[in-house]
C-alpha cells in the first residue's frame, strides 16, 4: 500500500492554497468530516450499541423516526455548531431552522441525517447528505426564508455513504471528489478524484411498486427500457434499487444510470417525496458537477426558487443523455 495518500485534510488545503483563499471551506467542512466518521461509527456499531429500530416519535414528514435518525440529526446539530461557521441549521427530522446562539458565522447548513432510514434495521447502506448556503449581509438567520435560496446557490454539497466501506463525496464547484475512510487511522483518503458520470447508460433505478401511479412519460421511459432488444432503444437494461438515495447516486457516480423518484398520481399533492432543500439540490449539485443532469421531470432542480424548508420535488437524475431523453417524453406529453 502507498503512504503518499492525499488526506481529505490536505486536499482541502491544496484548494485554499491555490485559490488564495481564506480557509474558508477548510473550515466549513472540517465540522461536517468529524460529523460524518461520528455518525459511521454509530451505523456500524449497530444493534451492538442499541442503535436499531424505532425512537417511538413522529417527524414533520410525518415519519416514524428511528433512532439513528434522531441520533444522527444530533450528532449532526452538535458536531457542526462547534465552529462557529454556521449560524444556523436546517434538518429533515426537525420541523424549524436551529439557531446557534453566538455564532458569528455567514453560513447556512442544510441536511439529511441520515437517509434510507427503512436500512438502517436490514443492515444495508444508509447515508448523510447535506447542503451549505451563504447567509447574506445584513440578514438575520431567524427568518427561516433566508434558506429559501435556489440550489444554484449552494456553495458546497456532498454526501456521506456508510456501505461496505465508508466514504465521503463532495463538490465546492470544481467538480467532485470521494474520500474513503481509513477505519485504522480514522482519515479520510483520496480514492475517487474527479468523479464524472457517463453521459450513456442503460440502468435505472426507480421504486416500480408504483407504476400504476406513473404519469404517461415516465411509464414511456421504462417501458421502453423493459423491452430491451426488441423495443424502440434496441438494447438491454438493467435495474436496480437500494432505497436510500445516497447509494442510487453514488452507484450513479461510479457506474452511470437514471434514478428516478417522479412526480406521481399519489404523491402529486404533496409534490413529490424527495425534499427540496436537503435531498434534492445538494445531490443535484454533485451530479451536475460530475457531467451528469438534474431535473424534476420537467425542469432544472437547481433553478427552482423554494417555497418551503421541508418542499418535496420529483426527482430524476444522473447519465446526461438518458435525463435528457426523459425531459424530452414529458415535453412531448405536455
Ligand atoms: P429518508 O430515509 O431520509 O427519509 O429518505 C428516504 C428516501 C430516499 O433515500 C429513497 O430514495 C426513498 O426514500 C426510498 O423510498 P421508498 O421507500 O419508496 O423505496
Ligand atoms: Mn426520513
Ligand atoms: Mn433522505
Ligand atoms: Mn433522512
Amino acid at each position: 500500500m502507498s503512504y503518499k495518500r492525499i488526506t481529505l485534510s490536505q486536499f482541502l488545503m491544496d484548494g485554499q492554497h491555490r485559490r488564495g483563499g481564506s480557509g474558508r471551506f477548510t473550515s466549513l467542512l472540517t465540522d461536517i468530516r468529524t460529523t460524518c466518521k461520528m455518525i459511521s461509527h454509530e451505523v456500524n456499531r449497530g444493534a451492538m450499541a442499541g442503535n436499531l429500530g424505532l425512537a417511538g416519535t413522529e417527524n414533520v414528514q410525518g415519519e416514524d423516526q428511528k433512532k439513528l435518525d434522531v441520533l444522527a440529526n444530533e450528532i449532526f446539530l452538535h458536531m457542526t455548531a462547534q465552529s462557529g461557521n454556521y449560524a444556523a441549521m436546517a434538518s429533515e427530522e426537525l420541523e424549524d431552522v436551529h439557531i446557534v446562539h453566538g455564532a458569528s458565522g455567514r453560513y447556512l447548513l442544510l441536511f439529511d441525517p441520515l437517509d434510507g432510514s427503512s436500512n438502517i434495521d436490514i443492515n444495508i447502506a444508509v447515508g448523510s447528505i447535506f447542503s451549505i448556503l451563504h447567509l447574506p449581509d445584513g440578514v438575520d438567520c431567524s427568518d427561516r426564508s433566508v434558506f429559501l435560496q435556489p440550489g444554484v446557490k449552494q456553495v458546497a454539497a456532498g454526501y456521506a455513504i456508510y456501505g461496505s466501506s465508508t466514504m465521503l463525496v463532495l463538490t465546492t464547484g470544481e467538480g467532485v471528489n470521494g474520500f474513503t475512510l481509513d477505519q485504522n487511522i480514522g482519515v479520510f483518503v483520496l480514492t475517487h478524484p474527479n468523479m464524472r458520470i457517463s453521459e450513456d447508460a442503460s440502468e435505472f433505478a426507480i421504486n416500480a411498486s408504483r407504476s400504476r401511479f406513473w404519469e404517461p412519460p415516465v411509464k414511456r421511459y421504462i417501458d421502453e427500457a423493459l423491452a430491451g432488444t426488441e423495443g424502440p432503444r434496441a438494447k438491454d437494461f438493467n435495474m436496480r434499487w437500494v432505497a436510500a438515495m445516497v447509494a442510487e447516486v453514488h452507484r450513479i457516480l461510479c457506474r452511470g444510470g437514471v434514478f428516478m423518484y417522479p412526480v406521481d398520481v399519489r404523491n402529486a399533492k404533496q409534490g413529490g417525496k424527495l425534499r427540496l432543500m436537503y435531498e434534492a439540490n445538494p445531490m443535484a449539485f454533485i451530479v451536475e458537477q460530475a457531467g451528469g443532469m438534474a431535473i424534476t421531470g420537467r425542469d432544472r432542480i437547481m433553478d427552482l426558487q423554494p417555497q418551503g424548508l421541508h418542499q418535496r420535488v420529483g426527482v430524476v437524475l444522473g447519465s446526461k443523455n438518458e435525463v435528457e431523453r426523459i425531459q424530452r417524453y414529458h415535453r412531448e406529453y405536455d
